[in-house]
């Protein structure tokens, strides 16, 4: 048996690298965190040499790497700058989480799935550009969903339909919805059995009123922990809280599911030196939580 100990590389594309991904990591059973600030795409070859060819490919699931940093773009740049250098049988595993918007967006679409089906449903989501939003588009509509995608400009709101397609999701799923255009939001809302308020901090999106007259809603979930509320009336805190029809989930009541995939995330790299974590497999590995919490197996 290896006791080779756990090294986690992390490639942080922000001048400092993320305090908050440096703890969970090492909560989640890393003994060694190698951290790397600034990273750019370029530079990702010679870091990751230095990963591959140092412990033997028997050892090699024992390294692994973690991307972050606030920009997404810049991530899935570096991250796949690396998974590019990987070759057998010099593989590590890798994981992709910038700004929390993997895990964040599987946890809530995971929390709004255990109250509705989601295949064949529309969900609206508001602020649907943005790194968690767009993740939780592509979740949804790859679960069989259909999706308002929300913004306050039709032609961001199409260029993130766009990279959605470029992502390999089906056009047909993604509907374009301007949130400036209460009278569209309000008749989106009517359709669906989902809401995600996905904006930025501090920013309220919905008014309780528009809420309550979205009868069809089966689960509201906001995102958005600084007040005031993305969605008003529902608090952070909110996890699974009954109201007439709709279950609804606030910020910090979703964040619990987020830490355990996060954490659980990173004890995955550590299983194989080649599986490459983002938004899809962090979905199955949060359903995975779920079902265990549930007693499913
Ligand atoms: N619970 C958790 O564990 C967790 C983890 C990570 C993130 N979060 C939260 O999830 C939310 C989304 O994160 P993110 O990084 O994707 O957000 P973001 O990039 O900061 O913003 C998302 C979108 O919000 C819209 N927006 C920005 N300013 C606005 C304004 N003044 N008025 C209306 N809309 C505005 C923009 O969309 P348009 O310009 O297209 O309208 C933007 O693309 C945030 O509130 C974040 O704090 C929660």
């Amino acid at each position: 048996m290896s006791n080779k100990r756990k090294i986690l590389i992390q490639l942080d594309t922000d001048l400092k690298a993320s305090v908050f991904d440096a703890v969970v990591a090492i909560d989640a059973g890393v003994d060694h965190l190698l951290q790397y600030s600034n990273v750019k795409q370029e530079e990702v070859r010679s870091l990751v040499h230095g990963a591959m060819y140092t412990r033997g490919p028997q050892d090699l699931k024992h390294t692994a790497i973690f991307v972050g940093g606030s920009s997404v773009a810049h991530g899935e740049a570096v991250a796949m700058a690396a998974f590019e250098t990987l070759h057998d049988p010099f593989r590590v595993s890798i994981m992709l989480d910038s700004n929390g918007s993997n895990s964040t967006a599987a946890a809530a679409v995971l929390c709004a799935q255990q109250h509705m089906e989601i295949r064949d449903s529309f969900s609206v989501v508001l602020a649907a550009t943005g790194p968690v939003g767009q993740r939780v588009c592509r979740i949804l509509a790859n679960l069989g969903g259909k999706v308002f995608v929300g913004s306050r400009s039709q032609e961001r709101a199409e260029e993130t339909i766009d990279e959605l397609v470029r992502a390999n999701v089906e056009r047909s799923r993604l509907i374009p919805l301007v949130s400036e255009d209460e009278a569209a939001v309000n008749g989106a809302l009517i359709r669906s059995q989902a809401v995600f308020a996905c904006g930025a901090a501090g920013i309220r999106l919905l008014t309780a009123q528009q809420l309550a007259a979205a009868t069809s809603l089966r689960v509201a979930v906001d995102l958005n922990a600084v007040p005031p509320e993305g969605i008003e009336g529902i608090g952070a805190f909110d996890k699974a809280v009954e109201r007439g029809n709709r279950i609804d989930y606030g910020a910090l009541g979703v964040g619990g599911l987020k830490m355990k995939i996060h954490k659980a995330s990173i004890a995955a790299l550590f299983e194989s030196n080649h599986r490459f974590l983002d938004c899809q497999e962090m979905l199955t590995i949060g359903t995975d939580i779920l079902a265990r919490q549930n007693g499913i197996w």
